[in-house]
């Protein structure tokens, strides 16, 4: 199975970026973790961008069958990342993570969570992982 992870804007920053919040990790850390993880047995892509367009492009455009998403401050915002979402309909699960739901309010409303398969949010680079984790255990 392909599976296909998507980062949205500012998640390169990573390990340098609000360190107390997100973790001195890098986004290639995290995702050397899930090749790991995968070991083989999953096929997994990475993508990243800045721009929204960009993630709905991506988005129509993947062959994955799940994607793992953290669509960064889109999530609070992006109806063009719903949409996209809709309109490929594949499995996809939301992930952050800081526990989004004991920070800001604005951080509480997400465009995705209700078209999510589920949402994993608050467990750092652990987040990524038991998504992976749940879409191997669905192809065994
Ligand atoms: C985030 C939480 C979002 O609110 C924030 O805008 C991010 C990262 C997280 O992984 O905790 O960029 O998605």
């Amino acid at each position: 199975m392909k599976v296909l992870v998507i980062n949205g804007p500012n998640l390169n920053m990573l390990g340098k970026r609000e360190k107390s919040i997100y973790g001195e990790m890098t986004l290639e850390t995290i995702n050397e973790m899930l090749v790991q993880k995968a070991d083989g047995k999953a096929l997994v892509e990475f993508f990243q961008s800045n721009h929204e367009g960009d993630i709905v492009g991506m988005i129509h455009r993947t062959d994955a069958d799940g994607i793992i998403l953290n669509a960064g401050a889109y999530t609070h915002t992006s109806i063009a990342i719903r949409d996209a979402l809709l309109a490929v309909s594949k499995p996809v699960i939301e992930v952050h993570l800081s526990n989004v739901f004991a920070r800001e309010e604005f951080r509480h409303k997400s465009y995705i969570s209700d078209i999510a398969k589920g949402v994993i949010s608050g467990f750092g680079a652990m987040s990524y992982v038991f998504a992976l984790e749940y879409f191997m255990e669905q192809d065994s």
